[in-house]
């Protein structure tokens, strides 16, 4: 049974970032389930948006995260994420981070996206997650204080009160079970900090621009273990997915609206402003549920982003990756128009958390897509993730070094090692795939861009069982990373609808049929959920 400081647990901007600072002064394991660079961060591809320009000011940024919230964010949490970004921003220079600069040498090449009132967005071409990583990693490995465990999946929280031991009348996190994927033991890794940097949960739906990482793990270990969650019925869809039976998840950037790209039909007609005045740059909810309507209007399978306008040298040098990626499955972006659909992209809820990535569980913090932090509201702003991700790991590395010196002088106690007792191989992977795929389709299908009622009660009925019986498996069959995960959507998957189904209006990203308008006497507050 091994004892760490800090145990961190996934290798994104927000992950990476928090080790790195909080290895000056503490001893850190940072586990990720598969390799380093298996992350959202990695293939993120707009940027960090941050007021970087003598042009553009705080207020406005403010304002167009607070408009895409649509009344729900949190004031000053905006705030403070708009007004610490571009100290943060520069930071990521200072770890080696390499941002396109402007043509006509300016710092940065500021790029444009729906809901953004100014050029705001520092990127790298379209790669800017992969450089982010890339740079961030580097630091990672070269600090003596950080063990990189790559293939090791968290299972559970440790808590005080489930381990038997809990003295006072509150909880407290004291580490992981981690299941070390490459002989398939759990090991019990106790921590005096535990930070769940694990992502977002893309994986509950059918069609994800997400990796195969984003299985809603922290949140679900995080609701398990009794921290309150919050505004899971936000789910972002991203309105410009690659369409394309062989390029898994491949997302369009909206930066190709930003630069000019427009959404047509199938017919070749621009369609968006019968749905938004703002058009192309509308927020991310309205243009989805725009291509939603337009979709089920026409019968077609997509529609089109088109930005063919555009001189050809211009679109290989600000986006090679889709050009490239497009280019490999058939389509020449400088020629012809690209076909998306919208797919499940970010959960703007997650693990509720303080202003200091605190969570309601006594050491356990929260950072990243994992944790809901008050900035995104009911929609999130385009780039805000990352933005989001390095103010919070800062401000939870502080909260750390703070409070160092009492957190350092925590008593650890002993707790049971996972217990495996009649537990046997699983024989049919079967039983896992199909719960999998029937969960996926489910929430695809009943709780997607647009929700009714019936069907949410439809899909609580449904989701039930199905927990009993993964239940029954985890008793009955020793753990395979599979069934980890699996338990792991069910839980978001049914958490999702459970908020949902509490939201009885419509707003950002849940539009409910049934209650199609806002209702602020009622609803301006967070839907927080908590198995205690
Ligand atoms: C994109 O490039 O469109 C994705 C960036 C984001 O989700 O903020």
């Amino acid at each position: 049974m091994s004892v760490t400081d800090v145990l961190v647990i996934g290798s994104g901007v927000a992950g990476l970032s928090f080790a790195i600072k909080v290895a000056r002064f503490a001893k850190v394991t940072l586990v990720t389930k598969k390799g380093c660079v298996d992350t959202a961060t990695n293939l993120a591809q707009g940027g960090v948006a941050a007021v970087l320009s003598e042009k553009d000011r705080f207020s406005d940024h403010v304002n167009d995260t607070l408009m895409s919230g649509d009344h729900l964010c949190h004031e000053d949490i905006v705030r403070l994420v708009v007004e610490e970004g571009p100290d943060r921003v520069r930071e990521l220079i200072d770890f080696g981070v390499s941002f396109q600069a402007g043509q006509k040498g300016e710092e940065f090449d500021l790029g444009m996206e729906g809901g953004h009132s100014a050029r705001r967005v520092a990127h790298a071409q379209d790669l800017t997650g992969r450089e982010i990583e890339r740079a961030l990693l580097e630091n990672a490995y070269a600090s003596p204080n950080i063990e990189i465990l790559e293939d090791y999946l968290a299972i559970d929280l440790l808590v005080e009160s489930k381990a038997g031991k809990l003295v006072g009348t509150s909880d407290r996190c004291l580490g992981a079970y981690v299941l070390n994927r490459t002989n398939g033991e759990v090991e019990t890794r106790r921590a005096k900090v535990t930070v769940l940097c694990s992502g977002g949960c893309g994986k509950v739906y059918l069609y994800t621009t997400n990796p195969d990482i984003a299985t809603g793990d922290g949140v679900a270990m995080a609701y398990r273990a009794g921290a309150e969650v919050a505004n899971l019925e936000f789910i972002q869809f991203h309105p410009t997915c690659f369409y394309n039976d062989a390029a898994k998840n491949f997302l369009i950037s909206e930066a190709v609206r930003g630069e000019g790209g427009i959404l047509i039909n199938e017919q070749g007609v621009p369609f968006m402003k019968q749905y938004d005045e703002r058009g192309d740059l509308a927020t991310r909810d309205a243009v989805a549920r725009g291509i939603d309507a337009e979709m089920k209007k026409s019968g077609a399978d997509c529609v089109y982003v088109d930005i063919s306008h555009k001189e050809s040298s211009f679109l290989k040098k600000r986006f090679p990756n889709i050009y490239g990626t497009c280019k490999r499955y058939g389509v020449d972006i400088t020629r012809e128009p690209i076909p998306v659909v919208p797919a499940a992209h970010y959960m703007c809820g997650g693990v509720r958390v303080d202003k200091w990535g605190v969570s309601s569980l006594e050491n356990l913090l929260a950072l990243g897509e994992t944790a809901c932090t008050g900035l995104h509201g009911a929609n999130r702003l385009a780039s805000n993730s990352l933005l989001e991700a390095v103010v919070f790991a800062h401000r939870g590395a502080k909260w750390v070094g703070d409070n160092w010196q009492d957190i350092n002088k925590i008593s650890m106690p002993n707790v049971h090692d996972w217990r495996v007792g009649e537990a046997c191989s699983i024989e049919e992977n079967v039983l896992i795939t199909h719960n999998w795929d029937q969960i996926r389709r489910l929430m695809w299908n009943y709780v997607g861009i647009v929700r009714r009622e019936k069907r949410l009660e439809l899909v609580k009925r449904r989701i039930r069982p199905l927990l009993d019986e993964i239940r029954e498996h985890f008793h009955d069959y020793l753990l395979t990373a599979d069934l980890v995960e699996l338990r792991n959507i069910a839980v978001v998957a049914e958490l999702i609808v459970r908020s949902a189904s509490m939201r009885r209006e419509s707003r950002g990203l849940h539009f409910m049929v049934d209650y199609p308008d806002r209702d602020d006497a009622r609803y301006s507050r967070d839907t927080v959920l908590s198995c205690r």
